[in-house]
């Protein structure tokens, strides 16, 4: 009898997958409640783009047709939202912000490449490439401030070396990457090294020194600004991300773009948001509001967290995270244990608007004190 052959490689199987939160209505049908804040998986509080939905909704009678065949319209866009700075060409898109990063991935990695991460990060990074076939090599960011560690990224750096993420605001800290630190990395990147700049949570980050990529981009360096309408345009349902880098970097991505990769809503979701300034400035100020709230909530309960750029803060409680998060469910607010992204201990809770943040720290309260 022939041997048959196991396509389902263990290593393509692998047992910590990436799961997302789980959603709101999963959890209400689990725990019986009618009542749920949902701070789990740094959402929009206050909803969608009203430009972008009404945007959407004026284009569902258009659904039996296929897309535009290809991104350009969204791209032109993109150009005209960064103030022409770019070309279109410059801008890449795909179904969400982790489709991007996968999409990057897909053009870049194989078997004997190695791509750098600085744990803790967003899970993702390194799913994509194990898959791949590439090697993952941590150069874990240092100290209980969460410092990018510049020798230890240029010592781990070899011929292999692909791609370096990075990701500013971080999730799960919420820390940042100050600019002098950038300033002085980029340009001691080798020309074979792509660094893949994750700036999801930009429009929050109020530090002076402060960054995206776009200086990097904006010099012709080999930098990919990687970006999502999930988050401030409240548009995570609608899955759709766009990154900015050279001409050349663009079109050598493009190459695994699909025609009509991009559905017409999220499309024209998208076009319309970024026109929509004034729901972007209304987000901003809830969250840059609400964290100063939650943070002296915090220190009154005596709970260690870090200072946040993004829309969410990760507190490490006494308590075993999990059981945190169990306890908290039980009281109708779903946070998230962020061991798997290399935080152990660590819970990543969403900003929300007063009344779910009130309902969160008075949750938080009796759990810890209980
Ligand atoms: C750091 C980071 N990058 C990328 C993403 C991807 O967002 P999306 O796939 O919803 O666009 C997220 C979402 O949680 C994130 O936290």
């Amino acid at each position: 009898m022939k041997k048959e052959i196991n396509i389902f490689k263990e290593a393509l199987l692998p047992k910590g997958g990436y799961k997302g939160g789980k959603s709101k209505a999963e959890v209400l049908s689990q725990i019986g409640k009618k009542k749920l804040y949902k701070l789990s998986s740094n959402e929009n509080y206050l909803g969608s783009s009203p430009k972008a939905l009404k945007a959407i909704r004026s284009n569902l009678a258009g659904l039996s047709i296929y897309p535009e065949r290809t991104d350009a319209t969204l791209r032109k866009a993109l150009a005209s939202f960064y103030g022409g700075i770019f070309s279109a060409d410059q801008f890449i898109t795909d179904n969400s912000g982790v489709a991007l990063l996968e999409m990057i991935e897909r053009a870049f990695l194989g078997p004997k490449t190695e791509i750098i991460i600085c744990n803790p990060a967003f899970k993702p990074y390194h799913m994509f490439a194990k898959k791949l076939g590439a090697e993952v090599v941590d150069v874990p960011l240092k100290g209980k401030n969460f410092i990018l560690d510049i020798p230890g990224i240029l010592k781990a750096i070899n011929k292999k070396t692909r791609l370096l993420f990075l990701c500013s605001p971080n999730n799960p800290t919420g820390t940042h990457i100050p600019k002098s630190q950038l300033d002085e990395l980029m340009p001691q990147l080798p020309p074979h090294v792509v660094t893949v700049y994750d700036e999801v949570y930009y429009q929050y980050a109020d530090a002076e020194d402060y960054t995206t990529a776009l200086p990097y981009v904006d010099a012709g360096m080999q930098v990919i600004g990687v970006n999502s309408f999930s988050k401030a345009y409240g548009l995570a349902g609608m899955r759709i991300g766009y990154g900015y880098t050279s001409e050349k970097l663009a079109r050598y991505i493009s190459q695994v773009h699909r025609p009509f990769q991009i559905n017409t809503l999220a499309m024209e979701g998208a076009k319309a948001a970024l026109t929509d300034k004034s729901f972007i400035k209304k987000t901003v100020q809830l969250v840059l509001e609400e964290k100063n709230y939650i943070y002296k909530s915090l220190d009154k309960l005596g709970v260690k967290y870090w200072k946040t750029q993004a829309n969410f803060i990760t507190l490490k409680p006494k308590m075993k995270a999990d059981k945190v998060e169990a306890a908290m469910l039980k009281q109708g607010i779903m946070v998230r244990p962020v061991a798997n992204f290399g935080a152990p201990g660590c819970i990543r809770v969403t900003i929300g608007d007063r009344q779910a943040n009130a309902a969160y720290l008075k949750a938080l309260k009796k759990v810890l004190q209980a």
